[in-house]
């Protein structure tokens, strides 16, 4: 996450804010190396920090209620997930779950009222909810003076969900195994410009691994060629051979589960640009491209032809 803008004195004073802007991102390859015993899959994974943000504002509440209130902007407006967000309990959010979690495993007894603005689309498999949990987690160790450290931290992170570990640090660019909590940095030789198509129905993390583990017989073993795959994306944003789709080990599934997916990718398939593949287990799905430029003439070609949200972007820097 980005540094938050800390207005608080040394103690913790009501009234007291802090604003956070949390990034999303992008899976240039994924990789299933296998079931766990705990119902997880073991993975493998290169992420990419880009700059589509959400943004949180934490405000020391008088009281120790976790309040939280949600507006949708931007990309992630569309969605028919923020619909049902908005109508849904707010403890199911993951922001509230991250604040609770470190109330009770810290014994604060302080509260917040957070305000969350968001612009990553939902089910999108771009990272917003787990971003957002991060940032809450970071902001109300600050916000709260709690004092953990950031292994601490990545503890809690993991057990809000797997993709949480990634965003406590938002490095440019990761190699993440796992469940995807084991977090290694890489380093980013190039700034990666990208066109994001994200249908308007997104898809359910869980329903997307439970149909590759329906239709996958036995999983594959470990392939070296991730590592080479993303090295090549990330150093020059092009793939080794002409070769234009990145590997996603959940794309399959998630094409058979949504044909918004399915008719993105093809016609991503058909248009200009560089590598293009599914973000994480979708359903937004992404066409590197060699500028900001490119990606923003295609961006305006594909919203001609695809509903849902096309917007372009870029990594971060
Ligand atoms: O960890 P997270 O809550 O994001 O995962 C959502 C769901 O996705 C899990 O309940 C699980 O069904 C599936 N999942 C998985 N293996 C992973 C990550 C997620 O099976 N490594």
């Amino acid at each position: 996450m980005n540094h938050p803008e800390d207005t608080t004195g040394k103690r913790p004073v009501p009234g007291a804010v802090l604003l956070v802007h949390t990034p999303a991102k992008l899976n240039l390859g994924l990789r299933i190396l296998g079931r766990r015993p705990d119902g997880y899959h073991d993975l493998e994974t290169v992420m990419v920090s880009i700059g589509l943000y959400d943004s949180l504002l934490f405000r020391l509440a008088e009281s120790s209620e976790v309040g939280l209130s949600c507006r949708f902007i931007g990309p992630s407006a569309r969605s028919a997930a923020a619909a049902t967000l908005l109508s849904g309990s707010p403890t199911r959010n993951l922001v509230v779950q991250a604040a609770r979690l470190l109330q009770r495993r810290t014994g604060c007894g302080l509260g917040v009222d957070i305000t969350l603005c968001k612009r990553i689309p939902l089910q999108s498999g771009l990272g917003g909810g787990s971003s957002d949990a991060a940032a809450t987690l970071v902001a109300l160790n600050r916000l709260w003076r709690l004092r953990l450290s950031r292994s601490e931290l990545h503890a809690l992170a993991a057990e809000l969900g797997s993709d949480v570990n990634f965003f406590v640090d938002s490095p440019l660019a990761a190699l993440c195994r796992g469940r995807g909590e084991r977090v290694e940095p890489l380093r980013m030789g190039h700034r990666l410009h990208a066109v994001v198509v994200c249908p308007n129905s997104g898809l359910s993390t869980a329903a997307v691994f439970a149909e590759w583990s329906r239709t996958v017989a036995a999983a594959e073993g470990p392939e070296a060629s991730l590592h080479q795959l993303s090295r090549a994306l990330l150093e020059g944003g092009r793939l080794a051979g002409g070769r234009r789709k990145t590997v996603n080990d959940l794309e399959a599934p998630a094409r058979r589960l949504s044909g918004d997916v399915d008719a993105i990718l093809s016609q991503l398939g058909r248009t200009g640009g560089g590598a293009f593949g599914m973000s994480g287990s979708g359903a937004a799905c992404f066409l590197l491209c060699r500028t900001a430029p490119e990606a923003k003439r295609l961006a305006a070609r594909l919203r001609r032809m695809l509903r849902g949200s096309v917007f372009a972007v870029s990594s971060r820097t």
